[in-house]
């Protein structure tokens, strides 16, 4: 029997013309290069070479906005300093946490530990007693030679608030270890103590948001690898580049535009990607966006939404006091305080789903909060109905 992967892969009426290689689109792949950054890779760099000599380089923080291409430097200088370190046979590793996934001092220490060829349990021992093994490894070493160690911490605020500063307590109190730390907020050393601040002495490096011609480039050079020759429109590339830009210059978005563009064009079997499959894609990518925020908000939160969706569709001004009101009614029994919607209200702002205005009612009658719905009505209404 034919096998109904062949046929489509044989079948000429389909259009398998788009794409050459979808693996360059995913946000994943790390390119051979990265167009303009080349100041933060060299910047990196320079602060890492201290460590061909066999010294301890600088700690380091990169910040920067997301999509702006700080994990995927951070990784290019890695692979980068590795390939030199081979050469020159200088004992270097460098190894990369991305502290969603290990989310405690101990998951840390202990991930490190386990990379670096020490056995240490997922749990069960103290901290102590991972600490000691951990630095064991940098007293006593088979080869002879003297091990250095970066570790790379990736969104570490995430660490940071949830188990504290101990993390870098530890390392940049080890020997031979530096840290480079990737944070999305400019302020995240508030969530550090002075002793760990003292012994980080950190050199920073900011990544901008990408513009939109930048943005173009980045663009360009994936399509390159990922679409066949002239399957995108001359407009396509353009117009990622500048609805990406609007977003904060996030470039994870701008690859997820063309990627999706690239993919309704596949599955219409279009010979071309055209504006209007971005435009489409941009529709599709907020439309999962919005759903994905919604259903996993809590309860309370959602009931908020039903209440702001019953007021929206009365047509209504919508004030906090009439919002309190509404929600009442839509939560009967279990209404939480008219304190704790303010904090509501400011979530939901900070995801983008509605947005405030605060208005002076004029002399003498106080300013209120004006709170309208930032997504579609009907997406809003489906969604909260079908969890
Ligand atoms: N200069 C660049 N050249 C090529 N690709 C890039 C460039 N900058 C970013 N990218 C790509 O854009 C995507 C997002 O970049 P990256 O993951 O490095 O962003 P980030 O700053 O770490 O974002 P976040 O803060 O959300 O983690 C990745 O797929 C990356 O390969
Ligand atoms: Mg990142």
């Amino acid at each position: 029997m034919s096998n109904i992967f062949d046929d489509l892969e044989n079948d000429e009426t389909v259009t398998t013309s788009i794409f050459k290689d979808k693996a360059p689109l995913d946000h994943r792949y790390l390119p051979d290069k990265l167009v303009h950054r080349e100041d933060q890779i060299r910047q990196i760099a320079k602060y890492w070479i201290d460590v061909l000599s066999n010294v301890t380089p600088s700690n380091v923080t990169l910040y920067g906005k997301t999509g702006t291409g700080k994990t995927a430097a951070s990784k290019f200088a890695r692979e980068q300093l590795l390939e030199v370190a081979r050469k020159k046979n200088v004992f270097v590793k460098v190894e990369y946490i991305r502290c969603t996934d290990y989310t405690t001092e101990y998951q840390v220490i202990a991930e490190l530990c386990n990379k670096l060829g020490r056995d240490v349990p997922n749990r069960g021992w103290t901290k102590g007693e991972v600490v000691n093994t951990f630095r064991d490894i940098f007293r006593t070493n088979a080869f002879g030679k003297k091990l250095h160690l970066i570790v790379i911490l990736d969104e570490i605020d995430i660490l940071l608030d949830k188990d504290g500063d101990g993390i870098l307590y530890t390392l940049t109190r080890t020997e031979n270890v530096s840290v480079l730390c990737i944070s999305n907020y400019l302020d995240f050393k508030n969530l550090i103590k002075s002793r760990v601040t003292s012994s980080l002495k950190d050199k920073e490096i900011v990544f901008p948001p990408y513009v939109a011609n930048e943005l173009a480039d980045i663009l360009s050079e994936r399509a390159e690898l990922s679409f066949n020759e002239d399957v995108l429109d001359n407009d396509v590339i353009p117009l990622c580049s500048a609805m990406a830009a609007k977003e904060e210059g996030d470039a994870r978005y701008a690859l997820e535009l063309l990627k999706n563009a690239g993919e309704l064009a596949f599955y219409e079997d279009s010979e071309k990607v055209t504006s209007d499959h971005v435009r489409r894609a941009k529709d599709q990518i907020e439309h999962n966006k919005v759903i994905e925020i919604i259903s996993t908000l809590p309860l309370q939160q959602q009931r908020v939404l039903e209440a702001i969706l019953n007021l929206t569709k009365q047509e209504d001004e919508i004030t906090s006091g009439k919002l309190y009101d509404e929600y009442k009614e839509v939560s009967k029994k279990d209404a939480v305080t008219y304190r704790r919607i303010f904090d509501f209200i400011n979530e939901l702002e900070l995801l983008g789903i509605i947005s405030t205005n605060t208005i002076s009612r004029g002399r003498g009658k106080g300013r209120t909060n004006i709170i309208k719905l930032q997504c579609d009505e009907n997406l809003l209404e489906t969604t909260l109905f079908s969890i």
